[in-house]
């Protein structure tokens, strides 16, 4: 099982391949934004990797990161567009829950993943 370290939560067993924004919520308890429902719209799942970073990505993540010029900020990640498929070290950066809270994120990583090399 990969272990999920969040900065100032603790370290978590996480089942492999999990979305890593639903094992921020239900497997870390964290507060995590998603404000799209984990569909690679709005950035606000957002986190910032200080080990562990995974080298493929989404094609959507990749656009939307690009779009929105978070590209240029060293380890910021969408967690919604990642699989725990190995040890992470990540810093919440919007540990809030959301005012309006949408839809938990599906099992499944949306849109249907295009993986490319980061
Ligand atoms: S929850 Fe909106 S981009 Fe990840």
């Amino acid at each position: 099982m990969p272990q999920l370290t969040i900065e100032g939560l603790g370290s978590f067993d996480i089942p492999h391949g999990k979305r890593l924004i639903n094992a921020i919520i239900d497997d870390a308890g964290g507060n995590q934004h998603y404000s799209c429902g984990g569909n690679a719209k709005c950035t606000t799942c957002r986190v910032q990797f200080i080990q562990g970073e995974p080298d493929r990505i989404t094609e959507a993540e990749k656009t939307l990161l690009s779009a929105s010029g978070l590209d240029k900020e060293s380890g910021v990640r969408l967690s919604c567009q990642i699989l725990c498929e190995h040890d992470m070290t990540i810093r919440l950066i919007f540990p809030k829950p959301p005012l309006k809270s949408p839809p938990h994120p599906s099992d499944d990583i949306q849109p249907p993943p295009v993986w490319i090399n980061k």
